[in-house]
């Protein structure tokens, strides 16, 4: 029986379907020579049956040494069992046409189809599959539809399990939403019916090797140079800091840029459900949560890994997202000696951030009254940093935010940083973050801790402390 398994190009239910086991390694080989999206979108119903014949023969074939030690075998008998049946049909093609047949084939019986060229082009950051007929991207901040479709939902479907069966997950009935990752790291979230009406229905949030960093985030106008010169202190201060911005506003960018700031001497612990985060320094341990298997067992939470990273000696937690529980542990943790920690969150205000704070910290369970939680949170809470999608597409930091005490019941914020927007130019969204002019009380902190920033970082003159 042959190890690597291929999966059927024209349908065909899933119960037939047969587990390509090896099929990411041989996506990766693929990758150096991707499909054009042309290249797909001219593939006609001959070109189909073409590999429905190759797809024939392959699963056939007994595995060899070859096949199980060169990484690019299959890759190579896809493009000789295309010639093959050129061959064999007697189907007058160009060189070209050849070129463009394997690649076809290569992509639809080892890679992902009709998504191999839209996660091969780097100017789309994220995929949308809204059934078969739909393709949507999100190129330079915009949303557009594609040409690029699928045969049917079964096709979707194959595509969905040779990305997870690998992983030993499964998308079916029992189990309709599933989150993953592809062989290159790009996220990915899968719905099926009856969850999803318009059929089976993928989110892929590409992952790029070079995240953007700060002199990228100054480039595109998201920051200035002033304030990642305040953020970079601020990570190097140990403040603690909460990203928070709607979904895809850029959390994890900006999150991956803080932690770049951290020495290197110090241990980082990351906890993330998908790790997503690139850190660079040599002392990093990475923790992903595990979700329950097909029994519903073995779920691994954020919540688990935080408390569990306690007791790992860290210098830095760095929580990938807090959504629920794991907001209490992290506070405790942030207040009892692991200061210079930092999360994110889903919220479109600082003040939001805090209620968000509020209810997930109630969700942990412990019943703790309303005043508690609020000191616990202003005493743990040193920095909000708050991100916007702006209505011309583009990611920019919008506020920081810091927090300064309370006062009765409630929390109080002070705005260091705000954006201003002057107006709107052919579309684009004109304007740039500036410091507000209040001196920030962390300034103290940071001080105790060695640092000294300029005064022009906030917009006033004279000594930092004066
Ligand atoms: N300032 C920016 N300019 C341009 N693109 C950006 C910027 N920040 C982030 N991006 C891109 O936007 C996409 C979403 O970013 P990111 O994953 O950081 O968002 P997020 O808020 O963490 O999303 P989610 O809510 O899904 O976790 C990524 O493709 C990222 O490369
Ligand atoms: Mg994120």
């Amino acid at each position: 029986m042959p190890r690597l398994r291929f999966s059927r190009p024209d349908g065909g239910p899933a119960s037939e379907r047969e587990t390509p086991a090896a099929a990411d390694s041989a996506a990766i080989t693929l990758a150096a020579r991707p499909i054009s999206a042309s290249d797909y979108a001219s593939s006609s119903n001959e070109d189909r049956d073409l590999i429905a014949k190759v797809q024939a023969r392959l699963v056939g074939e007994p595995e060899t040494v070859a096949a199980r030690r060169e990484a690019d075998y299959w890759p190579r008998r896809i493009a000789a069992l295309v010639s093959e049946q050129i061959e064999t049909l007697g189907r007058p093609v160009t060189e070209r046409d050849r070129t463009r047949l394997t690649r076809y084939a290569q992509a639809e019986l080892l890679g992902l189809g009709p998504l191999e060229p839209l996660l091969a082009d780097d100017s789309v950051s994220e995929i949308m599959v809204n059934g078969p007929n739909q393709i949507w991207v999100e190129r330079s901040g915009k949303i557009e539809l594609t040409s690029a479709t699928f045969l049917n939902d079964e096709h979707i479907r194959r595509i969905i399990d040779r990305i997870i069966s690998p992983l030993g997950r499964r998308c079916d009935e029992t189990t309709p939403m599933v989150d993953a990752r592809l062989a290159d790291g790009s996220r990915l979230n899968a719905i099926i019916p009856p969850l999803c009406l318009n059929g089976p229905t993928l989110t892929i949030r590409k992952f790029f090797k070079k995240p953007l960093g700060p002199s990228d985030l100054v480039a595109r106008g998201a920051a200035t140079t002033e304030l990642i010169e305040l953020l970079r202190a601020c990570v190097l201060g140990h403040l603690n800091i909460v990203v928070s911005g709607g979904t895809g506003t850029g959390k994890t960018t900006i999150l991956n840029m803080l932690s770049s700031f951290i020495p290197d001497g110090e241990r980082i612990i990351t906890i993330e459900n998908a790790a997503e985060l690139q850190l660079q320094q040599r002392h990093v341990i990475t923790l992903e949560t595990r979700p329950a298997n097909i029994e519903g067992r073995g779920e691994v939470a954020i919540r688990d890994l935080v408390v569990n990273s306690l007791r790992m000696r860290p210098d830095r937690i760095v929580i990938g997202e807090c959504r629920a529980g794991e907001a209490l542990d992290m506070l405790q943790a942030m207040n009892t000696g692991h200061d210079g920690s930092m999360t994110t969150l889903h919220a479109n205000t600082p003040r939001d951030a805090i209620s968000r704070l509020e209810t997930m910290v109630l969700m942990a369970g412990l019943d703790l009254p309303q005043r508690a939680i609020r000191e616990q949170i202003s005493a743990a809470v040193h920095v909000i940093i708050q991100l916007e999608r702006l209505q011309d597409g583009s990611r920019k930091i919008v506020k920081v935010n810091e927090l300064t005490g309370m006062e009765g019941d409630v929390i109080t914020m002070s705005e260091i940083f705000t954006f201003q927007q002057q107006g709107v130019r052919e579309g684009k969204v004109v304007g740039k973050i500036v410091p507000t002019g209040i001196r920030p009380r962390f300034l103290e902190k940071l001080q105790q801790n060695g640092i000294n920033l300029p005064p022009s970082v906030f917009g006033f003159s004279g000594r930092p402390g004066a």
